[in-house]
């Protein structure tokens, strides 16, 4: 049986019984992720993702000038599609304080936005200088999971092995697991083979940031997140794994010839190797996520009398904890 609880604010409290103590850096971040969800709302079913994502990368470089501190981008997401973001480089914050760095992907599931389904969050990690690592690659093989399957898996394994060692580390048959792979025509294989072993299988089209957020945080409601997906989103999930605790483990997969040769500016061990949580987020980390939609961990946000309450989920200091606070006018 699984000893799990399920995941959700309900359960987190239980993690985090005091509230957690946010430093006044941790609350301009949240502050940040809270902006960008706010200016995505009116795009949210608009059916137009680059306008909700403009939005939201405007609202958040915008917020982020009023972190107080030096701070510059490492990850800024968004090269592989053409997408508006943050440029690796920028500098941003009030310039007047502490040097740090930043990961950030202002609207992941921009589609799932866009579209007005569930599951679009805006997010962003912060380290100190040098902390956060950073990759012209678009595309990784990517796995997570939980702290208690630390060692067990193995990127370079079948799929067949790491869900049966997995299974036995989380101590429940494989027909227990719930994974999460997104659904991509690359996946049909790895997808059609995990189902064959029993395990369920979540086939979402798109974030598999918050899937890895459901796999690292205590009580969380998925056993692992397994596949190729974007190579920048792997410095979020490592920051949040550093916070957490977990195993998250990135090997570059190139999706074409171009994507190859922007890889060959990297060292072998990074290009070719399989890398792990801190050869990703180096240094101590903050992460902030604030929901765009629906998601099973965040809200959208709701006009309430007071303004836009916005429903966010801050991991420092080895804890995690979830916010709720009225950001903007209804
Ligand atoms: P967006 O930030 O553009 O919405 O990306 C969402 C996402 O699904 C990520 O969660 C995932 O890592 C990546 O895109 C996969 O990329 P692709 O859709 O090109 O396979």
């Amino acid at each position: 049986m699984s000893t799990r609880e399920p995941v959700g604010p309900t359960a987190l409290a239980c993690v985090a019984p005091s509230p957690l103590q946010l430093d006044g850096f941790a609350w301009s971040l949240l502050a940040a992720t809270e902006a960008a969800a706010a200016a995505a709302q009116p795009w949210v079913g608009r059916g137009d993702p680059k306008a909700a994502d403009r939005a939201a990368v405007a609202a958040m470089r915008e917020a982020l000038g009023g972190v107080p501190g030096r701070g510059v981008v490492v990850v800024g997401e968004g090269e592989k599609d053409d997408a508006p973001m943050l440029y690796a480089g920028e500098e941003l914050g009030t310039g007047d304080g502490p040097a740090f760095e930043i990961a950030a992907d202002p609207l992941e599931g921009t589609t799932y936005c866009a579209e007005g389904r569930p599951g679009a969050i805006a997010i962003l990690a912060a380290s100190e200088p040098g902390g956060l690592w950073s990759t012209p690659g678009y595309y990784a093989d990517k796995l997570v999971v939980p702290e208690q399957a630390a060692d067990v898996v193995d990127l370079g394994a079948p799929i067949e092995d790491n869900l049966l060692a997995l299974a036995r580390a989380l101590g429940k048959p494989p027909d227990r697991l719930e994974i999460a792979i997104l659904a991509k025509p690359r996946h049909e294989g790895l997808i059609r083979r995990a189902r064959a072993l029993g395990v369920r299988v979540h086939a979402m089209p798109d974030g598999d940031v918050l899937a890895a957020l459901r796999v690292l945080l205590p009580g969380g409601d998925l056993d692992g997140v397994f596949g190729v997906g974007g190579a920048p989103e792997g410095v979020l999930v490592a920051c949040a794994t550093k916070v957490l605790s977990g195993t998250f483990l990135f090997r570059h997969a190139p999706a074409s010839d171009a994507e190859a040769g922007l890889l060959e500016q990297l060292p072998p061990a990074e290009r070719f190797a399989t890398l792990a949580t801190d050869d990703l987020a180096r240094g101590p980390a903050v992460v902030a996520a604030s929901g765009v939609t629906m998601s099973e961990l965040l809200d959208r946000p709701r006009a309430t009398r007071a303004g836009l309450e916005v429903s966010s989920l801050v991991l420092a200091s080895g804890r995690a904890a979830f916010v709720r606070r009225v950001v903007a006018p209804a």
